[in-house]
């Protein structure tokens, strides 16, 4: 499995743009990205980081880190997720980042996803799906995530980097993922969820025996 993420990280540093912001996601792939990068010969202007521990990994690694806000475009974001399906939507979070990273996900003109095999799925939704929530509004989410007929598990003692908290909703019916994160945004309280259905990956790289795989929207 670890030799499958640093296959699939080493691959991903072809879709990297020299001399450009580069959008970094969070997670164990992404670590290895970084890793790779580092050793690389690839030279980037700047990177912007979905959280604090990659923020922490880049800056060790020499690579200078700046916010969004003063970041223009950002052409490629390269991240990890939890579970892809054939269209290559997402269920992402499992880092708590899930909030950070869709931004720069939609912030970004390409959206290159890296997992390992297991990650694939035919129907989103064996993972437990991360919403970020706002302290406060905890329970009342949580009771309106049973209303949409998941069972949700607070993820104690997580707070995520914007203070906030997660919530794993489990048996989750994910047959229409951009239909299903629409309604889950809508609840107050919510921050956002970790389906990546209204904008998915736009490339993904998938790490198997055989060699590294590239599929695209
Ligand atoms: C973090 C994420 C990660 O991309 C996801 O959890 C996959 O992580 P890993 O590469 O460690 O399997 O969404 O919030």
């Amino acid at each position: 499995m670890s030799e499958q993420k640093r296959q699939v990280a080493t691959a991903a540093l072809a879709y990297v743009e020299e001399d450009a912001v580069l959008g970094v996601g969070t997670g164990s792939t992404v670590n290895c990205f970084i890793d790779a990068l580092a050793s690389s010969s690839k030279r980037i202007e700047a990177a912007v980081s979905s959280s604090e521990e990659s923020t922490r990994r880049l800056r060790d690694a020499g690579i200078d880190v700046i916010e969004l806000n003063a970041a223009g475009s950002i052409p490629v974001y390269i991240d990890g997720a939890d579970e892809a399906d054939e269209h290559l939507r997402l269920i992402k979070g499992g880092g708590a980042a899930l909030t950070r990273e869709k931004i720069i996900a939609a912030a970004s003109t390409s959206f290159v996803c890296i997992v390992d095999e297991s990650k694939l799925v035919r129907t989103l939704g064996a993972f437990p799906l991360p919403v970020e929530v706002i302290p406060m509004a905890r329970s009342y989410v949580a009771r309106k995530l049973v209303g949409l007929g998941g069972q949700p598990i607070y993820r104690e003692g997580v707070v995520t980097d914007n203070g906030n908290e997660i919530i794993d909703v489990h048996n989750l019916d994910i047959t229409d993922p951009v239909t299903l994160e629409r309604d889950i945004n809508m609840i107050a309280g919510v921050v956002t969820n970790g389906l990546f259905a209204h904008r998915p990956a736009d490339i993904l790289l998938v790490a198997t025996d055989a060699g590294v795989q590239t599929k695209r929207r």
